[in-house]
């Protein structure tokens, strides 16, 4: 597996390979990887036959108050791990080999980055949709694999890609979860043994609402209702929004009556995590 730095090296590497006749596939992360992020580069490498990983610690998606400075970051162990699951080469750029200079350029994908995680993190989205397009340019892959842990992100960059007419194929892969249900972040290192314990009531709030939604509720209210009430009984939660929402255009709905999307948001002291469930009638 091959580590590389800079632009201009890992155009050449995909160059090669095509000239090769071989397809590029691209998983984009920020490292510290875990499974969820490895179940990215098995399908990358199932569904193509060269499976190049990113990993950038994206500044441009960080607000002024977030992790951007303590975010982990561990490109030896992460190597190791990519390397199990197939990555045949790792993009790694230092922060001035990405932005050499003050990007004046952005990405805004409007209308779909209003709600859920764009209400709370202004500028995300945009930060996001402008270094995806970054590593499309520089790597064009015939295909790119992004995580349903991130719904919204999903979303985002698939109208991206279709509104700016960019040549890659998005495959959405499913949540990947701990053993007892937890969906896997690179985030869950910051949780205290105790708010590791009371984060459980996510999966369980989720999963009580599929089991309502299975028994035939199509009431919106209802159900975040009972997600609440789960999540709320955990004194260390504080819910950012529960919201369901319609799975094409992220909008708040009141009726289930069409693909839906229950997307949580919920800090576990300093800890933002999210998780979700499509729910389809
Ligand atoms: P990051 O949070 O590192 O996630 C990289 C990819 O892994 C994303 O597509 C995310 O949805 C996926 N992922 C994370 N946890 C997962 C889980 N438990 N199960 C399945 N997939 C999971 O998302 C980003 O980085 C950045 O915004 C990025 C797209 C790289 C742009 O900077």
């Amino acid at each position: 597996m091959k580590i590389i730095h800079t632009i201009r090296e890992i155009r050449e590497y995909v160059r090669e390979q095509r000239t090769l006749g071989k397809t590029v596939g691209l998983v984009p992360t920020m490292g510290s990887l875990h499974d969820g992020h490895l179940s990215l580069a098995r399908q990358a490498k199932a569904e193509c036959d060269v499976a190049v990983m990113s990993i950038f610690v994206n500044p441009l998606q960080f607000g002024p108050s977030e992790d951007y400075d303590r975010y982990p970051r561990n490109l030896e162990g992460d190597a190791r791990l990519a390397e199990t699951a197939g990555v045949d080469a790792i993009f790694a750029p230092p922060v001035h080999e990405m932005y050499p200079q003050p990007q004046m350029t952005f990405v805004d994908v409007e209308g779909l980055t209003e709600n859920l995680c764009g209400a709370s993190r202004p500028g995300h989205f945009r930060g996001v949709a402008t270094v995806v397009t970054k590593l499309f340019n520089i790597v064009q892959p015939d295909k790119a694999f992004f995580g349903q842990k991130d719904a919204q992100q999903v979303r985002v960059i698939e109208q991206m890609v279709q509104d700016l007419n960019i040549p890659v194929q998005i495959v959405p892969c499913p949540i990947v979860r701990e053993a007892d249900g937890l969906a896997m972040s690179s985030r869950n290192v910051y949780l205290s043994p105790e708010e590791r314990r009371q984060a459980l009531a996510i999966y369980r709030a989720l999963q009580a609402a599929e089991a309502m939604f299975g028994a035939g509720e199509r009431s919106a209210d209802a159900i975040r209702e009972q997600v609440r009430s789960i999540i709320e009984a955990e004194p260390l939660a504080e819910v950012d929004y529960i919201k369901i929402v319609d799975l094409q255009t992220l909008s708040d709905t009141s009726l289930i009556d069409r693909d839906c999307l229950l997307a949580v948001a919920v800090r576990f002291g300093g800890t933002r995590l999210i998780d979700n469930v499509i729910l389809r009638p």
